[in-house]
This record gives structure tokens, sequence and C-alpha cells, in this order.
């Protein structure tokens, strides 16, 4: 995968995922469609995301043989989804990494200052033994994310990975200079933020596309 002009920033730009992501950007993609894209670019970063995972080998036997055989191996992941939007992203990853405890932080944009406030935070008791993978598709101002690590840091996490769909510059900006040390993994790097804090060329709102209500 390219590296970008930004540290720790990876841009998946496989052709079949990029394909997808095209239709979900379209205005014209009908809610049950744009779900399931979602949940099939998340399968795709799911696989992506978890290619440095460290492996150790188990001796099997299969109906011919015994061999040593590799298993992932390492600290036991947790997915963390950014309401609403990151549920959009859960089930994808789920699909991939069945066994991972999955935590919610709830956060709003205030409209005016378009600041991170936190309203929900439940995520699993042994978090800070785990990989967290934070899901939040729409990397804007990047207040959320930063505002979701800034948390699960506080509570003792200290391997995150950070998993978008799209981010604006401005976001990738904010971010990775509040935190360096986490590895983020997206789909696409837009042109610039709008006036109301919308990525353009973007995909609108992510959980209004996600959930229909508008
Ligand atoms: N959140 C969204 O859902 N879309 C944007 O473009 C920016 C933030």
């Amino acid at each position: 995968m390219p590296a970008t002009d930004f540290p720790n920033v990876t841009v998946i730009d496989h052709p079949l995922l990029q394909h997808k992501l095209t239709f979900i950007r379209r205005e014209d993609t009908t809610t049950d469609n744009f779900r399931r894209l979602v949940r099939e670019i998340a399968q795709m970063m799911a696989y992506e995301i978890t290619r440095d995972l460290p492996t150790e080998k188990v001796s099997i036997t299969t109906p011919l043989t015994t061999f040593d055989s590799p298993v992932i191996s390492g600290k036991k992941l947790c997915l963390v989804s950014i309401l609403r939007a990151g549920t959009g992203m859960l089930d994808g990853m789920i699909d991939l990494l069945p066994g991972a405890r999955v935590g919610h932080i709830g956060l709003y944009r205030d409209p005016d200052t378009l600041e991170a406030i936190e309203y929900y935070f439940k995520v699993p008791d042994d978090i800070q033994d785990r990989l967290v993978i934070v899901l939040d598709p729409m990397l804007a101002t990047g207040h959320s994310a930063i505002a979701a690590l800034d948390r699960l840091k506080e509570v003792g996490v200290t391997s995150i990975k950070l998993a978008c769909l799209l981010a604006a510059p401005e976001g990738l900006r904010n971010l990775t200079a509040a935190h360096p040390d986490v590895p983020v993994t997206l789909a696409s790097i837009d042109s610039h933020l709008n006036d109301h804090g919308y990525i353009v060329p973007g995909l609108g709102d992510a959980g209004d596309r996600i959930f229909g209500t508008k």
C-alpha cells in the first residue's frame, strides 16, 4: 500500500475497495446498497489493518500429516465504534474478526464549535490488554477521533489503530499531531472541509446515509 504525505497514514488503493467507494459517494446510492457497500469496504479494511499482526506456529494434524502452521498471536482485539456512524463499519470488521470484543464511544459534534462532546463510553474491562481498532468513518476536523483516542489512552490502552473511510487533510493534520503513535488506515484523503465541516467531495453525512435518517 502506498505511503502518504502524513506520517503513519496508509490509504488502501485496492481497485475493489476504490470501486465500492465510488458507489458509496454517489448521492443516488440507496440506503440498503450504501450499508452493504460500507460493510464490504470494512471487511477489506479489516484485512489490511491486521496485516502486521504477529503469528506463531502451532502443531496441527491434517488428513495427511502433522505440521506446524501459523495462527494469530499477541494481544486480543477490541473494536471501538464511535457512535453513530462507526457502527456502520462494525459488522464488516466483525465478519473477519469474529472473536473481537466491542466498545462504543458516543460523541457528537457541537454544531457551532465542531468540538466533540462525549455522551456515552462503554468498553470491555480488559481493554488495556487489547489491540484496539477505532472505527470512525469520516475524519473531518479529527476532533471526535482525537477525543476518542484521548479517552482510550486515559483508561490505559497502549495499542491503538484508527480505521476511517474518508479523511480531510485538515483532520489528518490535527489527528497525526495529537496522536502521532496511532497508525491510520483509510480509503481516501479527500480535498478539503467545507464551511459546515463536511468532507468534500465526501459522501455526505455517513450516519444519515447508513441509517436512512434523511
Ligand atoms: N461527518 C460526516 O458524516 N460527513 C462528513 O463529511 C463530515 C463529518
